[in-house]
């Protein structure tokens, strides 16, 4: 079983409060970015808790927002870093509305990340919604090493799938059929699994395609690595509010031993 992301980056002590440089509209989504060229380097796959520096209870009669962990999708050469963003809820909404110049609180880059491919195989990046969000560095790193590869995207209609653009030649899929193949992101990674048997699968996304994806990987004996979600209060360990079971009946942290975790650790995604 590979450990993914072992050797990861560790985060700065302490919370960072960094400015806001843009903050763009992508489909139904919103790209964040902040300048961290002070702080480390994320690997692919790892993750933030980030919460709006000022307004952060959105008024001073209001509940306060908890920081929230967010992917790093993006890491350029300057040092400039993206957070992909969906308003869902009173506090996405208040990190959608960050504006350049505002600070963004940032704790990370955290967890562990995807491993690179073993020697001999070929990646299907494969992501949906606002999962895609960690695949697009993901993509980034694998172009930097000319690793072979193919983009697998679904989204639930044209909107949400002009998030593809974040990735560069993606196959995408949509429930409404508007762009793409219609139906499911796993129909399109079935079929690459019947194309290629150098395939392994490194997948980001809502849980039931997780869990999709998990089963069709096991079915076909393909290997496969899975960034999940699950609510995190800290995001280093401390608070087990992201604990999820494992196949031999122990349980994993998924901010500390994951968000990536070997899809073979897993009875199911719940
Ligand atoms: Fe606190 Fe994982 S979020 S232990």
């Amino acid at each position: 079983m590979s450990e993914a992301g072992a050797g990861r980056p560790l985060a700065a002590f302490g919370r960072r409060i960094l400015k806001v440089t843009r903050n763009e509209q992508l489909g139904a989504y919103r790209l964040l970015w902040v300048d961290d060229a002070a702080g480390p380097v994320p690997a692919p796959g790892q993750f933030a808790m980030i919460a709006a520096a000022e307004r952060w209870g959105g008024g001073c009669d209001e509940r306060p927002y908890l920081a929230r962990a967010f992917s790093i999708a993006r890491r350029l050469g300057n040092g400039e870093a993206a957070f992909m963003l969906e308003d869902v809820g009173p506090g996405t909404k208040r990190l959608c509305e960050l504006r350049r110049g505002e600070g963004l609180a940032v704790l990370g880059p955290l967890g562990r990340g995807f491993s690179p491919a073993a020697a001999g195989q070929r990646l299907a990046v494969v992501g949906g919604g606002v999962g895609i969000a960690p695949l697009a560095i993901l993509q980034d790193a694998l172009v930097a090493a000319g690793a072979e590869h193919v983009t697998l995207l679904g989204f639930r209609d044209r909107v949400h799938a002009e998030a593809a653009t974040l990735l560069g030649d993606p196959l995408v899929a949509t429930d409404d059929g508007s762009v793409g193949h219609q139906g499911f992101v796993t129909e399109l990674l079935e079929a690459e699994l019947q194309r290629d048997p150098r395939l392994a699968v490194r997948a980001c996304g809502p849980p039931p395609m997780l869990e999709a994806v998990r089963a069709i990987c096991a079915r076909a004996g393909v290997p496969a690595e899975l960034a999940l979600e699950a609510p995190m209060a800290c995001g280093f360990g401390s608070c087990y509010g992201c604990v999820v079971p494992r196949r031999d009946g122990s349980y994993l942290r998924v901010c500390v031993d994951g968000p990536v975790v070997d899809a073979e650790q897993l009875e199911r995604v719940a």
